[in-house]
């Protein structure tokens, strides 16, 4: 080749680089004369609202919101959006309302609590006789020998009494009952339904379990814990229509109160067989999802014991199946619960000498199953109530860090109710989220000194400023159909911490701001699920759920947290009403 040409060609391609920048500005700037700017058109525009976002990296509020596709296109003041209003845009305007993301529940049983809606609902009940016309009610209108279910009731309300088979057995001769406590620790069964499973007074209790007993051994018909799987298998089973319209029931009421995204940690007593969960995901979940009948987002968890099941759904589907529907990590029980005396402590039940709870899983095994499905990629949430049983889950969270090594893995401990001194800090130095119930804490309030004493019960419960101040991630739920579901007294609990007809604040130094609160049922809440990047605020990018509040004023519902949900959206839809 000639030298000249070589040159040449290096000189030019030496000035081609030099002027790039600008031919490349030139470029574009005639290609832009020559075609029209592509406009997004917001399907969507929210506008004249005081909008609040918990997204921690832009403005707190704005005052208006665009949306396509069931996503956030750009929240700000209606001037920055006006843009993305063309034709077909529908507007919302909200007339002063305030807006919060859609709430998300860390912590519910749906499907549960959708059967539970249709089953006796024992929940609030004050009396004996209430309970027993209630029970008598149902079985009149039951049929013969066909079982009967319910649950929600609380001996607390009543005195603490413990109701016996001795209370139903004569109203109830033809029909098994199986009636659980609100905190699904513990069941009443009446005679019948003791005779199906086999259950007198020579069956001795099951690890981790404990069949209440009369002086002379029979059985009073109270099974606590890891007995309650003696009858469980002998229950009649709901059949796939029933827990279908139990999730479509549960789905409208949890969007009756603002909710759009669940955790569901899968059905809610210990007693219910490994196999139940995956048996709704198939039957319920993917049905929903298949015939489009999916109206809330849900995280689901599954057994520890099935983690290796999970993971392989997981490498073959990833964690989103749809827009609905996700797939998150596995869950363990630890102990039981403080209402049925089961949950672990150091120190000994006041009501119950020599009693220090339960654990109603062997601690080895739960380690060896939490170290394989840590190592593997999945979330672990473990349920732990007692002061004990939240260190041996802290103790076992970081050996298994240590084991496996650095990750974002967002270890959970679900409940954290009782913490032993100097336990709070731990679940920030560790990154343990804490997925707290506020609304526990307004059935424990009145027991929970009688329990534990006064000074231990001061100390212990419920610490959500002092997990705030050990920087824990701190996550909202329900545990649905243990309480309610409705997050927005569950701020308001955990602001006031008012039990029912107190004046006063429960350990008012652990009252923690609204703001806090309102995080804790939005954006931490999604992070606690390694939902955040879909999912907690109201920013460019997220799915566009989002609830509408009675009130006008951010400063009064910030005040008293007192608003009801006016309407809820999830990705740009009117779900309720
Ligand atoms: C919206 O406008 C108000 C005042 O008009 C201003 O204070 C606020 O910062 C603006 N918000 C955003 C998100 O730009
Ligand atoms: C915004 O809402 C207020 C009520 O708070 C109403 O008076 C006003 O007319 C609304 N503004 C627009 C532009 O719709
Ligand atoms: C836990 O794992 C260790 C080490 O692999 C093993 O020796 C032990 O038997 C396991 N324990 C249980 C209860 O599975």
């Amino acid at each position: 080749m000639n030298r000249f040409v070589v040159v040449s060609a290096a000189v030019f391609l030496l000035i081609s680089v030099a002027y790039l920048p600008l031919l490349n500005d030139l470029y574009w700037s005639s290609l832009k004369s020559l075609i029209p700017p592509v406009r997004v058109v917001a399907d969507l525009v929210v506008r004249n609202g005081t909008i609040f976002t918990s997204d921690d990296t832009s403005f707190p509020f704005s005052d208006s919101m665009a949306i396509r596709n069931g996503r956030i296109l750009k929240v700000g003041n209606f001037s920055t959006l006006k843009d993305f209003v063309g034709d077909g845009t529908m507007e919302l305007n909200l007339e002063g309302k305030v807006v919060v993301p859609g709430l998300i529940d860390s912590h519910v049983h749906l499907i549960s609590g959708g059967l539970q809606m249709a089953q006796v609902g024992l929940r609030g009940v004050r009396q004996k006789d209430e309970f027993c016309k209630m029970v008598k009610d149902a079985v009149q209108k039951a049929k013969e020998g066909s079982w009967i279910l319910g649950g929600g009731w609380n001996n607390d309300f009543w005195g603490g009494e413990l109701p016996s088979a001795s209370w139903i057995d004569e109203i109830s001769p033809r029909n098994p009952l199986w009636l659980t406590r609100m905190d699904g620790h513990m069941a009443l069964a009446n005679s019948l339904t003791l005779r199906i499973a086999g259950v007198t007074s020579l069956t001795e209790d099951p690890v981790g379990g404990t069949i209440m007993r009369m002086p002379s051994g029979e059985p009073t018909g109270l099974l606590i814990d890891a007995a309650m799987e003696l009858v469980t298998p002998y229950v009649q089973e709901v059949s796939v229509d029933e827990r279908r319209e139990a999730l479509l029931r549960a789905t409208k009421y949890a969007l009756s109160r603002g909710v759009t995204t669940v955790i569901d940690l899968g059905r809610y007593y210990p007693g219910t067989t490994d196999e139940l969960s995956w048996k709704d995901f198939q039957d319920v979940y993917l049905w929903a999802d298949s015939s489009k009948k999916m109206m809330i987002r849900t995280c689901l968890f599954f057994p520890i014991t099935t983690w290796s099941r999970l993971l392989d759904l997981k490498l073959q589907k990833g964690p989103v199946l749809s827009e609905w529907l996700y797939l998150g990590g596995v869950k363990a029980f630890i102990d039981g619960s403080l209402g049925s005396n089961s949950a672990l402590f150091y120190k000994e039940y006041l009501d119950t000498p020599n009693n220090y709870g339960l654990e109603v899983m062997d601690p080895e095994k739960l380690s060896n199953l939490t170290m394989a499905a840590d190592k593997s990629g999945l979330q672990v949430a473990i349920h732990a109530i007692g002061d004990k049983a939240n260190d041996m889950i802290l103790d076992m969270y970081e050996s298994v860090a240590a084991a496996n090594g650095d990750r974002d893995r967002r270890l959970r401990i679900e409940h954290a109710q009782h913490l032993a001194p100097g336990s709070a800090d731990r679940f920030g130095q560790l990154h343990v989220v804490a997925s707290v119930q506020p609304d526990h804490m307004l059935d424990d309030a009145d027991t929970a000194p009688t329990k534990l004493g006064f000074g231990r019960a001061e100390k212990e419960s419920y610490l959500f400023q002092s997990l705030l101040n050990g920087k824990a991630l701190v996550a909202f739920g329900s545990d649905w159909p243990v309480a309610d579901i409705n997050p927005l007294n569950s701020i308001r609990t955990a602001v006031k911490r008012i039990p029912p007809k107190w004046n006063h604040a429960w350990i008012p130094s652990e009252c923690i701001s609204f703001t806090d609160a309102l995080t804790a049922h939005t954006i931490s809440a999604a992070r606690a699920a390694f939902l955040d990047y879909h999912l907690g605020s109201l920013s460019p990018g997220k799915l566009a759920d989002f609830v509408v509040l009675s009130t006008n004023s951010w400063d009064d519902f910030s005040e008293d947290c007192s608003a009801s949900v006016l309407a809820t959206y999830v990705g740009g839809m009117q779900m309720y009403p």
